[in-house]
Parts: structure tokens; sequence; C-alpha cells
């Protein structure tokens, strides 16, 4: 298994263009599953979870064209299988998202159950109460979620809990159902709004997108989808850390900067200096950082998916912070790893409390989770010393060629095969 080797306390300077969005083109991919014909996605980043995610397509009966420089080309005509099978689904659970689309496309699915992860138990139970409420027959056998419908039915849904693929799960099956779709308490993620509005160039009727309620009214065909995928504002926040944590001074380029809002504010709170222009940011960190404190929320809050990266930060802050994760029941894998390198955590259930520490040291690490596995590497740029980074394929599924990116920067880091 690949590792990566750094060698800390090199300062980023330069700049760094983002990809497009991991969390954006995967309920995209499932999307084209509601149309016939020939779908063109651009700007979609190289990375594992999408590799997976066409593989599984391809199962169900899509037919890639093309698949080079970051555009896929995928006919969706002859789909015609209803099975996804669990070699695919089990390492990703954004498979789910299949589900809606194949029920309202073939009025049958087969779906194994995601496994859980290293981050939670992740279980689908609102995916299913929403589509039987839809009138879809949902029941588990031998791992695997069936379902099968002669015609979905608009109806109202409140998720008692905000779920990101929930929302882009149920919006999907509501376009071809029939008559109108109430979501309520939906996300309000940039990619569930991005899904929306690109499903509704292709010919659905959906409004609310980006607000607690999101209105679907049913139609029969949808045209293939043409769209080019936003920046990943998770990998821009990452990268924002990086260059705060080395001190360093970073010009992202090609990222949407209010989608990073959360993360910006936090970050000037903790004394970094951040230049927003229309879409680039540059991050300048000099001086010492100060603790700031952060709770994850559902968008707009603060993200779950930075908060590994923000403690990595806070690690070496001056003072004291209180990180609460709200999201996941079990998202302080990295914390381990990092008292590990010297840094001081205590932990009380979803609270983290960080005493920052003068400096870290290099070590021997092993990634757990994609976000976990960025706070070791963004730990380990500012750590003294080497480090060894172990299971970094959970890095390659949502982050585009980081140790390059980061040696473009100035970073001393490889991966050893
Ligand atoms: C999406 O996961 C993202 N993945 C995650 O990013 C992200 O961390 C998460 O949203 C929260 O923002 C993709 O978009 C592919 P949820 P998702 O359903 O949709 C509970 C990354 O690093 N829940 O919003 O799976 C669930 O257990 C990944 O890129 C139920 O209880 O997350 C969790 O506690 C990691 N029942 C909470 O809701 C359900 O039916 C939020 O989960 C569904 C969810």
């Amino acid at each position: 298994m690949d590792k990566i080797v750094i060698e800390g306390g090199k300062r980023l300077v330069g700049t760094v263009k983002m990809s497009g969005a991991k969390n954006a083109v995967l309920p995209v991919l499932a999307a084209t599953l509601l149309t016939e014909g020939r779908n063109v996605i651009d700007n979609v980043p190289e990375v594992r979870d999408v590799l997976t995610m066409i593989k599984l397509l391809e199962a169900l009966g899509t037919e890639v064209e093309n698949y080079s420089n970051e555009k896929i080309i995928l006919d969706t005509s002859k789909v015609n299988n209803s099975e996804a099978p669990y070699d695919l689904v089990s390492t990703m659970r954004a498979s789910c998202m299949v589900l809606g689309p194949l029920l309202a496309r073939l009025g049958k699915a087969r779906v194994s159950l995601p496994g859980g992860c290293a981050i939670g138990a992740r279980p689908i139970d609102l995916h299913i109460k929403g589509l039987q409420a839809m009138g879809a027959k949902v029941w588990l056998e031998q791992g695997y979620v069936h379902g099968e419908v002669d015609l979905l039915k608009g109806i109202s849904f409140y998720f008692d809990t905000v779920s990101v693929t929930g929302t882009a799960n149920l919006m999907m099956a509501a376009v071809l159902a029939e008559g109108e779709t109430i979501l309520e308490n939906v996300a309000k993620e940039p990619e569930v709004v991005f899904l929306a509005d690109i499903l509704n160039l292709a010919g659905a009727k959906i409004s609310g997108q980006g607000t607690d309620i999101i209105k679907i009214q049913g139609t029969t065909a949808l045209k293939p989808i043409e769209c080019a995928i936003f920046p990943d504002r998770i990998e821009t926040g990452t990268y924002m850390i990086a260059a705060a944590i080395t001190q360093g001074d970073v010009t992202i380029e090609n990222c949407i900067p209010q989608h990073l809002e959360p993360i910006t504010l936090k970050l000037q709170e903790a004394q970094v200096d951040i230049e927003v222009e229309k879409n680039k940011m540059r991050i300048i960190g000099k001086g010492p950082i100060r603790a700031v404190n952060a709770r994850t929320h559902p968008y707009p809050g603060f993200p779950t998916d930075i908060q590994a990266q923000f403690m990595a930060l806070m690690t070496l802050a001056q003072g004291q912070s209180i990180i609460m994760e709200t999201v996941f029941e079990n998202r302080f894998m990295h914390v381990a790893e990092l008292k590990r390198m010297g840094a001081n955590i205590a932990l009380d259930g979803h609270t983290a409390i960080i005493s920052g520490v003068k400096g870290l040291s290099g070590a021997q690490l092993m990634a757990t989770d994609l976000r976990a596995s960025a706070s070791l590497v963004l730990a380990a740029l500012a750590a003294k010393g080497e480090s060894v980074i172990s299971r970094i394929y959970h890095i390659d599924r949502g982050y585009v060629s980081m140790e390059e990116k980061l040696s473009n920067l100035g970073a001393q880091i490889h991966r050893l095969k």
C-alpha cells in the first residue's frame, strides 16, 4: 500500500488551482440514470470515488463513451440492470444515491446496504422511509436494500435529521414521480443546490433548493445532463488551512469564496490574513495562530468535513480551543494520531479540547478516513522532521493529486509506492 512521506517545516508559497467537487459530481452521476441519452459532465475530479461510481453505472447498463482530462460522456439509454453489487457499494456509501433514480427509471432496485465506515454507522433509514412514503415497497434482505414500485407518487416528507445524500436521493426520485413532492428540513449544501439546478436544466421542475423546503413537480422524462462541476469547497478549505498551518502565502484559484464563509471567518478570527476576490483567495499566515472554538453543523454552518483539518491547525494555536462534532458520532479518529505527534488534545464525548503546543514532531502515522488523512498531512507539513503516513488510499478517494499540488507550493512531500 502506498505511503506519503513529508519532511515538515516548509512554508507553502505560490498558487494552487482547485479541482471539481467530489460531493457534487457523485449525485450528478447518479442522476444520469434518470435520463435516456448522452450525458456530458465536465471538470470531473479524477478521484477514486468517481471511478467507483462510474463502474457502478456501467454495471447498471450505462455506456461510458469517454472519460479523459476531466470530462465524462456517458450514454444511459440502455440502462436495464437494477442491481448495485456489494463490492462496489461497500467501498463507497454515496452509491446509495442510485436507489432513487433506479426506482424512478426502472421501478426496481437492489442496492447493497452501505457498510458503516470509520466515522459512524451512517444509516440510510431516512432514504428508505422517504421512498416508502412515495409508494415504493422497500425491504432489507441479505445486506441488500430491495425496492419495487410501479410509479412513485409525490408526497410530503420531513427529514428528522438533515441528510445530504438523503435529500439528493429523494429529490431525484421525485423528479419522475407523479404529482408534487414537498421535502422539508432538507440539506442546503451547495452540492444539493447544484444537483437541483442541473436537474432543472434537464427539464425537472424543482424549487426551494438552498432553503429548508424543496418542492418538486413530477415530470415524465428528462433530457440528458450537460454540466461542468463546480470547484470543491472542502478541498479549498483544506488548502486554506495548509497555508495557515505552515505560515505560508498561498493563492487558491478556481474556488467559490462564498462556499467557504464559515471557514474564512474562523481563520480570520485565528489571526490568519485572507484576501477574497471573485474566484480566488489569498491566505497569508503571519505570526501566531490564535485558538478559536468551532462547532460543526450542516451548511451553512462549519462543515464537518473540515473539522479534522481545522483541529490540526488548533494543535499549534496559542491558547485552548474547543471543537464540537455534532454531525457524526465518531469523527475524532485523527485525534490519537495527532497526539502521537505531540498535540495536547482531550476528548469528552463529541467535544475535543485542544491546548496549543509550541510544535509537533513528525511520526509514523496511519490514515483512517478521508478527512482525517488530510488532517495528518496538514500536521505533518508543520511538524519538525519526517512523517510517514500509511493507508493513504483514503486520501485518493477525495483529493486530486494532493502531493503534486503541495510540492508545487514548496512542501517536501513524495509518495512511496
Ligand atoms: C454527505 O454524506 C457527504 N458525502 C459527507 O462527506 C459529509 O460529511 C456529510 O454529507 C455531511 O455533510 C457525500 O456527499 C458523498 P448525511 P451523507 O446523510 O449524505 C445521519 C466526505 O468526507 N443520517 O448528511 O452520507 C448520519 O448518520 C464525506 O466527503 C441518518 O441518521 O451524510 C449523520 O449522522 C464524508 N439517517 C447525519 O445524518 C439517514 O438516512 C448526516 O449524514 C441519513 C443520514
